[in-house]
């Protein structure tokens, strides 16, 4: 079952035509409400993003263009999901340790999240994070 705490892969509805494609996120694909929209873009081949985790933020991450991996980790278990297409969104809840790497040449990473920058949210530290997840 699709539960808020569930990290999961969201399908961005399209309408596609001869003269191309357009993907439309409105409210109710999404389990929050967007309150930040930000982006990563001319990111070397062998940057390492991410490396933190949220208390508040929910986000979701979309491969506008080209590629990347991104890492997930609840704590008890790590997996690698390849983001290449713009109709995909990974949702991650609160809570979860992520990573980006491996990023194409012209790779364009949306994030859409939940809340306003806010640092004192952020767990920028593996083991805290593990600690936090653990209690
Ligand atoms: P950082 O969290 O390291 O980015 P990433 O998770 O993609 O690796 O953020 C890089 C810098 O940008 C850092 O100084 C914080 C700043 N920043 C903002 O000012 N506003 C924002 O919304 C975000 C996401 C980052």
């Amino acid at each position: 079952m699709k539960t808020d705490s569930e990290i999961r892969l969201i399908e961005i509805p399209k309408v596609h035509d001869k003269r191309g494609s357009l993907a439309v996120i409105e409210k109710d694909v999404l389990p929050f409400e967007i309150k930040r929209v930000y982006y990563l873009f001319d990111v070397p081949s062998d940057s390492f993003r991410g490396g933190h985790a949220h208390k508040e933020q929910e986000s979701v991450i979309i491969a506008l263009s080209g590629s990347f991996e991104v890492v997930i980790d609840n704590g008890k278990m790590r997996k690698k999901i390849m983001l290449n297409k713009p109709t995909q969104g990974l949702y991650i809840p609160t809570n979860i340790w992520r990573e980006i790497d491996n990023f194409s040449s012209g790779a364009v990473c949306l994030v859409l999240a939940s809340t306003n920058y806010n640092e004192a949210e952020y767990i920028r530290d593996y083991d805290q994070f593990k600690n936090q997840v653990k209690g």
